[in-house]
């Protein structure tokens, strides 16, 4: 058993903040990847992630660097560093240029959300982030900012742990007061993506819930993870649909930084930019699930050959394998065959 299943952080899009809290102007000290950042936002609107030390004698560009136009004004001399990490300019020696330039990093806004590429290997992004469709549809489910945006902070999570909820269909009787377990109705795996249906007998045993007032119905969970930086849980039941991303981005070996954002579709007639009645209880009731899952994470020990039972090893094994390839340097991104 170790705590951390390979030698490198998993290669993937991670979320690092919501595009509402940086404003243009805004310069952050970030951690991520065992690496000391620094988060800004451009005059011009750009986000930008760079190397936080300066390359002149190592100032933190984190702490008192200053936007100016789209560079970043380092507070110790006043170099200027633009937002892709080149010099810019020297202030007391205008004519004298420096070979020397900052680590950038691939930044995404999409939907909302501040995303940035990791690879250890330094390769180029080989996906783009789709986003989540409910995110995107304000006029039929509620913005995610500022009620669905939920900072979990750093918590001692690794980033495979909440993407191996997805094969795990018993945990929800132990972790989420599931009646029974979840009954696997799609696999698929596409590369980096992977796609699953778990059907769900929702208030099973219970004469009625205040979400199936009526008694058990029969709904479903799809599962989508892109990498295992995000991954997004649809909850479909009679037609109303509630959409969960969770995005756990390294800080170091052993802590990641957590996001949930989550949505849910709007009360019948409703535009209040809040979510009232059940959509309001559902979502309540989602961001207190995932804490379940949290508590289990966090004081979890990853176990490399788990003596599986009930059949569990079927999703299970193929999850570890699809896993595999964001913490290897293949020439092509493994692919899992798919079955006949
Ligand atoms: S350390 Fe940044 S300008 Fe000198
Ligand atoms: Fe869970």
């Amino acid at each position: 058993m170790k705590d951390w299943p390979y030698d490198v952080f998993p290669t993937g899009w991670y979320q690092i903040g919501y595009s509402a809290e940086l404003a243009a102007g805004d310069v952050r000290p970030v951690k991520y990847f065992d690496r000391e950042l620094v988060l800004f936002r451009t005059q011009e609107g750009e986000v930008a992630l760079l190397d936080a030390y300066c390359a002149h004698l190592g100032a933190h560009l984190g702490y008192g660097g200053k936007v100016k136009g789209e560079c970043i004004e380092c507070p110790f001399h006043g170099w200027l560093w633009t937002h892709e990490g080149s010099l810019a300019e020297i202030p007391y020696a205008p004519g004298e240029a420096r070979r020397v330039k900052l680590g950038a990093w691939q930044t995404r806004e999409i939907d909302g959300l501040i995303l940035v590429w990791y690879d250890s290997f330094g390769r180029d992004p080989w996906w783009e982030w789709p986003g989540i469709r409910e995110f995107k549809d304000t006029a039929g489910c509620y913005p995610i900012y500022p009620q669905g945006a939920d900072h979990i902070g750093i918590r001692k999570i690794i980033p495979q742990s909440p993407v191996e909820n997805t094969p795990d269909y018993y945990h929800f009787m132990w972790v989420h007061g599931a009646g029974q377990p979840g009954k696997p109705l799609l696999w698929k795996e596409d590369g980096h993506f992977l796609h699953t249906r778990i059907g769900f007998v929702f208030g099973h045993g219970k004469k009625s819930t205040w979400l199936t007032p009526d008694g058990p119905v029969t709904g479903e969970i799809e599962t989508e993870a892109w990498g295992l930086g995000l991954s997004n849980a649809r909850f479909v039941l009679n037609g109303f649909v509630t959409s969960q991303l969770t995005a756990a981005t390294p800080v170091d070996r052993e802590h990641s930084q957590l996001f949930d954002t989550i949505t849910c579709t709007r009360e019948p007639g409703s535009d209040d930019p809040e979510p009232t009645g059940t959509a309001a209880r559902m979502l309540e009731f989602q961001k207190g699930q995932i804490r379940q899952d949290f508590a289990i994470w966090e004081n979890q020990r990853y176990v490399e050959h788990p003596p599986f039972a009930g059949g569990e090893e079927e999703h299970y094994a193929r999850f570890r394998r699809w896993s595999r390839q964001f913490y290897e340097n293949a020439a092509e991104p493994a692919r899992e065959p798919e079955p006949a």
